[in-house]
């Protein structure tokens, strides 16, 4: 559920697709924060219908903990969309917490999503507003609508990066995502992270890296995901529950940086409250208001991520 949902981490989210039982059946074992069940890209138009009941057995039947739950249903320019949510949502129960919506491409196709939720969460006796929304960015004309869209819905969750697609939407000369998109003397995606990344954040929502193709290589997802956290990044998608188990490291800050937060707070609180200065020495550094801002998201972080302080 939304209110549920929001404020849970989201370093790793798996990708399963909705018409294989068996992996399904396997997604719940992998240690991600977030699961999402797919009715889009992983699943052939000649199974886009049968998959619908799948994924509502799997979310009503298998042991979700409690983890964030999602469905994706297929994009606006497709016949399924308005389907795959009414059979879904409709069927799926109070466990089930968000819809993720691709190819978003202008504010207007989340409210549209948003309108159908409401009706289908009557229907199906949810509480209203119960579905959030998880928007996924990738094409040219979803990011340069970006900001909009991200204001577009209370339903909003996370704004998500697509890689793959947004590649092909730009005319990017590359085959697969790996981690040689982020070499060479630009990094072409920069300028796609720090956009998405001001949106979202301006808007209050999980901002979240798409996924790395090359799957077995798990140093080069550690390096392509780092790029992602570094610029402030919640977390990444995970095709593999491998690929999971690297995410939750990288998007949760270091036991060192999040003890040395609690410090930074401790130095700062002696400061301000005792001897009644604004800016403090901590270490060789420079501390103040900010550096205690910085030091509360890392706490923040960290305890969304179950961390907890070794020093004190
Ligand atoms: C994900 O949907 C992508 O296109 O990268
Ligand atoms: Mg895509």
């Amino acid at each position: 559920m939304s209110s549920r949902s929001r404020s849970l981490p989201r370093r790793s989210c798996l990708s399963t697709p909705g018409s294989s039982s068996r992996f399904l059946a396997k997604a719940p074992t992998a240690t991600a924060d977030f699961s999402f069940l797919d009715l889009e890209d992983s699943v052939a138009p000649n199974e886009k219908v049968a998959a619908r009941a799948k994924v509502v057995d799997a979310i009503t039947n298998l042991p979700w903990d409690d983890r964030v739950l999602c469905v994706r249903v297929n994009a606006w320019d497709t016949p399924w969309t308005y389907g795959d949510v009414i059979d879904v949502v409709g069927n799926a129960g109070p466990r089930l917490d968000e819809v993720m919506l691709p190819k978003v491409q202008r504010a207007s196709d989340v409210v549209a999503l948003d309108l159908l939720l409401s009706q289908v969460e009557r229907n199906a006796g949810l509480e209203p507003g119960h579905i959030g929304i998880e928007a996924q960015i990738e094409t040219a004309l979803g990011l340069i609508n970006v900001e909009e869209i991200c204001a577009s819905s209370p339903r909003l969750e996370s704004i998500v990066f697509g890689p793959a697609d947004f590649a092909a939407s730009i005319g990017m000369p590359v085959t697969t995502i790996d981690e040689t998109i982020h070499d060479g003397p630009s990094n072409p995606f920069s300028y796609v992270f720090a956009k998405i990344l001001m949106a979202g954040r301006a808007n209050g929502l999980h901002v979240i890296d798409g996924p790395f193709l090359k799957v077995r290589d798990l140093n080069a997802l550690r390096f392509a995901a780092g790029i992602s956290a570094s610029y402030g990044f919640d977390g990444k998608w995970a095709l593999t529950p491998d690929q999971a188990v690297v995410l939750n490291e990288v998007y949760s800050p270091s036991q060192e940086l999040f003890d040395k937060s609690f410090d930074i707070l401790d130095a700062y609180r002696d400061a301000t409250e005792k001897d009644h200065t604004g800016a403090v020495m901590f270490g060789d550094e420079m501390i103040d208001e900010a550096s205690a801002k910085i030091a509360n998201s890392f706490v923040a972080r960290g305890a969304r991520s179950g961390m907890q302080r070794t020093t004190k």
